[in-house]
């Protein structure tokens, strides 16, 4: 940036906008807040480089501000190139002098390089979501491995990644899996994610829900919250698997239950949130009704075949934001929604800040933990530690002016024992 001010953004004119919307967020997230007023006064950050890359939402700016605010130098950049609020960008850059590489709609080439410059900053912690930072920093930048200490990793798709990085002995330092906390995936994954798919579906089409025959691919945490909220809505949801334990649960959880191929001629919404290709094959978009909408709420664009998709139409258009019209040779019309992008960020805000709050503050709990503790630690994926994850439910069950009880001395020593019986 020419103006003495460090990043790439759309455009730093919309940064009042972007200070009011992060504001907003700050008040839905009291966990982070609380960690942010004491870093504020205990600076244990100081002198610690961090390269982050996140979406660039009204909650990441709240976790970078607050990582700031612990002395730490952060550089952030996008993981998604479609999930940028660039009013975010703007403020990050221009009001809380955080250097900001993020454009929405940014190309792939544009993509990478915003990665990299976020690793000129040098790092010596890495805080990621999705692994494209961690996988540049290991194949393209191996000069600054010396000097990373350790990192995070935000998401399920990312730390599928690192697992198989570690297993072929290719990670060089040890990260911390943030999505194995409790307080992170049984709430960002199933909450978050169900209520910002539907969001991110009905900002983009309006459809009405109710009635509608919706087939959510994948059952994992993320595909639990979105059948949830679909059910919720009236539709009647249909669940694909390859895992018989969720498929069970699935059908006990009252889905109909039937392999993706069955339900290609069924569906009228289509929501892909497995973590893999080609999930929607050509199977799937040879025997889709005319009409189906297909969206995904997994990390990558790469759960729907586009190429395919391509491949069987006359011709596309824009019909609405975030909503691709494709003729099919055969006559029909099938939508796809946000280029195939993980839809809750693409056409909505993605989730909510009261979820995120839990899975922030574990990033920010978990970047002191490491500045402590990672060279004790070895080069592999580490679970959040447990009085972290505890620590986050505490607090965020206080901020939400909830008490529970506790056990009475008399429950201790009954759960201690083993003599006592029927
Ligand atoms: N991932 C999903 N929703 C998000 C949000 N609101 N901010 C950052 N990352 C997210």
């Amino acid at each position: 940036m020419s103006n003495g001010l460090s990043g790439d953004v759309k455009d730093i004119g919309l940064s009042d906008q972007g200070v009011s919307r992060i504001q907003w967020a700050a008040r839905e997230m009291r966990v982070l807040k609380l960690i942010r007023d004491r870093f504020v006064n205990e600076k244990p950050l100081e002198g610690v480089d961090i390269a982050a890359c996140l979406h660039v939402t009204t909650e990441t700016a709240n976790l970078a501000i607050t990582l700031k605010d612990g002395g730490a130098n952060v550089v952030l950049c996008a993981s998604n190139p479609l999930s940028t609020q660039d009013d975010v960008a703007a403020a990050l850059v221009n009001e809380y002098g955080i250097a900001t590489y993020a454009i929405n709609g940014e190309d792939n080439e544009t993509y990478y390089k915003h990665i990299h410059s976020a690793l000129d900053n040098k790092p010596h912690f890495t805080m990621d979501d999705g692994a494209d930072l961690v996988s540049v920093l290991h194949k393209e930048r191996t000069d600054l491995l010396g000097k990373v200490i350790g990192g995070t990793e935000e998401t399920t798709t990312g730390v599928i990644r690192l697992r198989s990085m570690a297993q072929e002995n290719k990670l060089m330092y040890p990260i911390i899996a943030i999505n194995d906390a409790d307080t992170k995936h049984l709430f960002d994954n199933r909450y978050g994610t169900g209520q910002s798919t539907l969001d991110g579906i009905t900002r983009a089409t309006n459809v009405l829900w109710s009635g509608k025959s919706v087939v959510v691919c994948g059952y994992g945490w993320c595909g639990r919250g979105i059948a949830l909220r679909a059910k919720g809505m009236g539709s009647h949801v249909i669940v694909t698997e390859v895992d018989s334990v969720r498929a069970l649960e699935a059908v006990m959880d009252g889905y109909q239950v039937m392999p993706v191929g069955e339900a290609s001629n069924v569906g009228d919404i289509f929501i892909t949130a497995t973590g893999d290709v080609n999930v929607i094959d050509k199977e799937t978009l040879d025997n889709a009704k005319d009409g189906s909408i297909f969206a995904n709420s997994g990390h990558f664009n790469s759960e729907i075949n586009i190429p395919y998709l391509e491949s069987i139409s006359s011709g596309k258009r824009l019909i609405r934001s975030s909503v691709e019209e494709y003729s099919i040779k055969d006559g029909r019309k099938l939508y796809l929604l946000g280029e195939g992008r993980l839809i809750n960020l693409a056409a909505a805000e993605g989730h909510p800040s009261s979820v995120m709050d839990m899975s922030f503050a574990n990033q920010a709990l978990c970047i002191e933990y490491l500045v402590g503790n990672a060279k004790e630690l070895g080069k592999t994926v580490h679970s959040v530690p447990n009085d972290i994850d505890e620590t986050v439910a505490r607090i965020k069950l206080h901020s939400l002016g909830i008490g529970i009880d506790s056990l009475t001395e008399e429950q201790e020593l009954y759960l201690r024992s083993w003599e006592e019986g029927t």
